[in-house]
């Protein structure tokens, strides 16, 4: 049988965590032929690792035959040692009375200490996947932190909004979702980010031309998809969660096993592709083999696509140049 993998998960004990270990655990995002051993982060404080203490309590009474091994830790340099796989899904929420520049810089502080700490004792392959807020900024952040890994083996989370775009195409057209290829989203994890469906296919039919409708993109599809994790929360009173582990597990499980040709979007650090300055972590449609990711190229940029990536790029450069002095 295979040999354990590492896999650090930061904010184990918080909502997304207790939505995510468990699937981790049980060979859904590595396979079931992949025994891991999880290194759980918490901050230091008593409360969180208590919490932190109970979840384990039950991973271990799940008794998960892929459950190589489970540690609690509170310190980043413990947690990542040679560790494989990395979720940093823990961040600070933005408080009562928090500017977004206090926002910001409680994030750097935080993506800061865990690039180091990746830099200096995580396996030279580590797959890095920040799905703590501002997503891209904060992986731009721990990728700047790490400068003796590469830095394609840094990625921020979209797939929620890739998700989240292919069920409301699924809803629209009527077909299942099981049948979208070739979707597309573009840019920053925020309101801003562009989902674009005008190279979709689902069941081999092209989505725009089966939707033919768009004023429906512009005013209803981008919005609602921009919109949804304010949705989930006025709904529910707390942040997605189980939605975005289940998105967190996507991504990893396709970064890891490969995509067979389908198109997922993945945060990454720009190439210059599509005219977004080298370094940006920005949302790309592409496709994966062997582990390494590759952006699918040769799409045209239409005006209004372009008018929106200008838009999300423009924020990420914001995001970025209000970081700049921290880093
Ligand atoms: P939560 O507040 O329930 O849990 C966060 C946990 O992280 C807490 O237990 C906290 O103690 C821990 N934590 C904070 N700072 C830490 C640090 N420096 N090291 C280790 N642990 C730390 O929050 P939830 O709902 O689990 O969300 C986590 C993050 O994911 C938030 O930033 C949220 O905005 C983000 N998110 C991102 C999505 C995406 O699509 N990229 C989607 C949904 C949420």
């Amino acid at each position: 049988s295979k040999k354990p993998v590492r896999v650090a998960v930061t904010g184990a004990a918080g909502q997304i965590g207790y939505a995510l270990l468990f699937r981790i655990a049980s060979g859904e995002m590595l396979g079931k032929d992949q025994p891991v051993i999880l290194q759980l982060l918490e901050i230091p404080d008593e409360k969180a690792q208590n919490a932190l203490k109970g979840v384990i309590m039950e991973l271990e009474d799940c008794a998960f035959p892929l459950l190589a091994g489970i540690e609690a830790h509170s310190d980043p340099m413990t947690a990542f040692k040679d560790t494989d796989y990395a979720l940093l899904v823990g961040a600070r929420p933005r408080g009562p009375g928090m500017e977004r520049s206090d926002l910001l810089a409680a994030n750097a502080q935080i993506f800061t200490v865990q690039g180091k700490a990746l830099n200096a004792v995580a396996s030279r392959n580590v797959k890095v996947l920040v799905v703590g807020n501002p997503a891209n900024t904060n992986a731009y952040i721990a990728m700047k932190s790490a400068p003796d890994l590469p830095a394609k083996n840094f990625t921020a989370m979209l797939r929620l909004d890739h998700n989240r775009a292919a069920s409301q195409i699924a809803a629209k057209t009527g077909k299942p979702v099981a049948g979208i290829e070739k979707l597309a989203v573009w840019g920053n994890h925020s309101p801003t980010m562009y989902a674009d469906y005008r190279y979709a296919t689902i069941d081999g039919q092209s989505v725009k031309a089966l939707i033919n409708d768009e004023e429906w993109n512009r005013t209803t599809f981008l919005p609602t998809v921009g919109k949804r994790g304010a949705a989930i929360i006025a709904a529910r009173g707390l942040s997605s969660a189980a939605s975005a582990a289940n998105a967190a597990i996507d991504h990893m499980r396709d970064w890891a096993l490969g995509t067979n040709g389908k198109w997922v979007t993945m945060g990454i650090p720009s190439d210059g592709s599509y005219g977004i300055p080298k370094e940006v972590m920005f949302g790309y449609p592409v496709t994966v083999e062997n582990g390494e990711y590759k952006i699918v190229q040769g799409l045209e940029i239409d005006a209004f696509s372009q008018e929106c990536i200008n838009k999300t790029l423009n924020e990420l450069l914001e995001e970025q140049n209000g970081v700049k002095h921290l880093l």
